[in-house]
């Protein structure tokens, strides 16, 4: 028998000591017994970090969409799958049955397969958090098709970029969406996208602002009434366990961004299993988590984890913000929301706030608070368990990414005691390695250094979309036989991770990855720009903001600062979204640079955070004596 459900600590230590001496073993396990296949596989596992190449449930046949929606058909068929809540609180919420999800998802299939979606072909879904977003990811699952989801906050280049990486086909998309007060004319982003987009050769519009948008005659149509005319009967496409599911873009430190691909049947276990336990699911639950479906946090603990487990999973379309800052708790009091899952820089945002708004809702229902994206701060943790969940909710610290597809480090709610910043210990099959500078791995207690897994488990992204050989430099190249997070963190006496943050150029601003490289790119645009360089430094709300130093063409440039440092920011909006807006920006007459040409980050993240009392070696710089002056005009 497998160990589904974790319920004690002596269960979690037991089973996680099984998942590391016999992973085959516990991995088929569970595979046999939770999930619907086609055909079982011939190898649990193959692997080889080297080249690398890692292969789970191989031989096996499935469709995620049969696990996630069919086979609960017989048994909770008229439960609520999704639950979606709109922007509007005035609007009534929607709840979609597993059954209406069927129908729903097999007719979206149906039109995707007469407007030529073959298996394998990639479709672009760029959707608010409408219920055609989740149902049209599943759609594609349900034909074969390999879903690409952007974040309905990426500006059309950004779109474009990622449109044309991986070849989409098609595009799904909006006349538009609602956050909060505003109103945002998607499909125009989408129009001005595809004018770099030669591959796209359909688009498909759901309307949700009911706005008067030109439609491009032979290539955009308008999505429900395809749906009214489309069967509600569509077979499941027959895939093997390694075929891919979806590609979800992720900021790198250089370079554009990584498609990241994930496969199918590792991919299901693994986000089931850990729904399942990270938030100690229970049948009638209501789980609810804010994430955005465009982020792998929606991908796999919106859509694919509960819906494997027969869940129902809470959708809202709308910012923790509007109509106020009481919004999350109204809609916890309206849907008796179970489980709560967001992110540290919202939970700073409302705490900012005050209690006020809390206290005018019946927060009893909820049992588990979960957070993601980011190191939590020591006084965020509190406040949430103090106000949201009045010490009785645990709150599980869950430490993922967009490539290892599921949560990988976590307390068990009510079965590892928590410790506040601490994300604690490794989830089932996970082994975690701290590693020196060197190369080595540290071992024993209260060391830090950079955090790696030595061994797969079957959630993680198997390549980069198109670039096999960014995928090995980038995640197994820096540790031998060893994946790299890019992550630091640290381990304290009983074993426990604390992540303390990127150790690469990666920033993370409310929670949303932001590589330097493409948004000093977008700056280089501006004419009266020669170089620039990016840092992040700590923001009460976001975590982190961006400081930028920027190196102008002229230095007699008269041209007022601040329009310039507008103009930047709108460069920045353009090219990337107002997500990679700057802070700060500094205009300095040059960066500090070792003789190789590399500009040295660490000394402006120092001015940038106000640590100038020991810049470590400057010695190697070609040009020291920038940093006095940088130093001096610091903002
Ligand atoms: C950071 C989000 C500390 C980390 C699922 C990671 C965290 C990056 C935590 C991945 C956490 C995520 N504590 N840091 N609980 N969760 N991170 O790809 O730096 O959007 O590498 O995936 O977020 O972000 P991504």
């Amino acid at each position: 028998m497998s160990n589904y459900h974790i319920k004690h600590l002596e269960e979690y230590y037991q089973v996680y000591r099984k998942s590391i001496r016999e992973p085959e073993n516990f991995w088929e396990e569970v595979a046999e017994e939770h999930f619907m296949w086609r055909k079982k596989w011939d190898n649990v596992l193959s692997w080889d970090f080297n080249k690398p190449e890692v292969k789970w449930f191989e031989g096996a046949k499935l469709n995620i969409t049969e696990n996630c929606i069919d086979r609960h058909l017989s048994t909770r068929g008229d439960k609520t799958a999704i639950l979606f809540e709109p922007n509007d609180s005035s609007e009534p919420a929607e709840h979609i049955t597993y059954k209406q999800l069927h129908k729903r998802v097999n007719k979206f299939a149906n039109v995707l397969k007469d407007k030529g979606i073959q298996k394998g072909d990639r479709v672009c879904i760029y959707l608010p958090m409408i219920p055609e977003l989740a149902i049209s990811v599943l759609a594609c699952a349900r034909i074969g098709a390999i879903h690409s989801v952007v974040f309905a906050g990426f500006s059309s280049t950004a779109l474009a970029t990622r449109i044309n990486d991986s070849d989409c086909k098609m595009v799904i998309a909006s006349d538009g969406s609602f956050r909060g007060s505003k109103t945002i004319d998607l499909k125009g982003i989408v129009d001005d996208a595809l004018e770099d987009c030669p591959g796209v050769n359909s688009v498909l519009v759901a309307k949700r602002i009911h706005s008067d948008i030109p439609m491009k005659e032979g290539r955009d149509l308008w999505l429900q009434p395809l749906l009214d005319a489309a069967s509600d009967d569509c077979k499941a496409e027959i895939m093997d366990a390694e075929d891919p599911l979806f590609i979800l873009y992720t900021s790198g430190s250089t370079g554009k961004p990584k498609g990241m691909v994930h496969t199918t049947g590792g991919y299901m276990v693994y986000t089931a299993y850990t729904f399942k336990n990270v938030f100690q699911y229970t049948e009638n639950d209501v789980y609810w988590c804010t994430a955005d479906i465009g982020w792998i946090t929606g991908h796999s603990y919106i859509v694919y984890g509960p819906l494997a487990n027969g869940a129902t999973s809470v959708m809202f379309e709308g910012v923790p913000s509007y109509p106020d800052f009481g919004r999350f708790w109204e809609i916890v009091e309206k849907h008796k929301v179970t489980q709560f899952y967001t992110a540290p820089t919202a939970i700073r945002a409302l705490a900012k706030e005050g209690v006020g708004h809390l206290e005018k809702y019946d927060l009893s229902s909820l049992k588990v608070l979960g957070t993601v994206g980011e190191p939590i701060n020591e006084e965020a943790w509190h406040w949430y368990d103090d106000n949201v969940g009045k010490k009785k909710a645990p709150i599980v610290d869950t430490w993922w990414q967009t490539e290892t597809g599921g949560i990988m480090i976590t307390p068990i709610p009510f079965v590892t005691p928590t410790k506040p910043t601490y994300a604690t210990l490794p989830f089932i099959g996970i082994q975690p390695a701290l590693m020196d500078e060197n190369g080595k791995e540290i071992k024993g207690n209260q060391v830090d250094g950079r955090l790696c897994i030595k061994f797969p488990w079957p959630s993680m992204a198997r390549t980069i979309w198109g670039n096999h050989q960014r995928y090995k430099e980038t995640y197994f190249s820096a540790f031998k036989d060893k994946y790299f997070t890019g992550d630091g963190a640290l381990r304290d006496e009983v074993g426990y991770y604390r992540i303390t943050g990127r150790v690469d150029d990666v920033i993370i601003v409310s929670g949303h990855n932001l590589g330097t490289a493409p948004i000093e790119d977008a700056i280089n645009e501006h004419p009266a720009v020669a170089e620039s360089a990016i840092v992040g430094f700590p923001h009460d709300i976001k975590g982190n903001a961006l400081y930028g130093y920027v190196i102008l063409k002229d230095v007699g440039e008269t041209r007022d600062h601040n329009n310039l440092r507008k103009e930047i920011n709108q460069l920045i909006t353009e090219q990337i979204g107002p997500i990679a807006k700057l802070d700060k920006i500094q205009f300095t007459s040059g960066l500090p640079k070792t003789r190789s040409g590399k500009i040295m980050r660490r000394i402006l993240r120092k001015i940038a955070c106000k640590e100038t009392s020991n810049l470590g070696d400057t010695s190697t710089l070609l040009n020291p004596e920038v940093v006095q002056d940088i130093m001096d005009n610091a903002l």
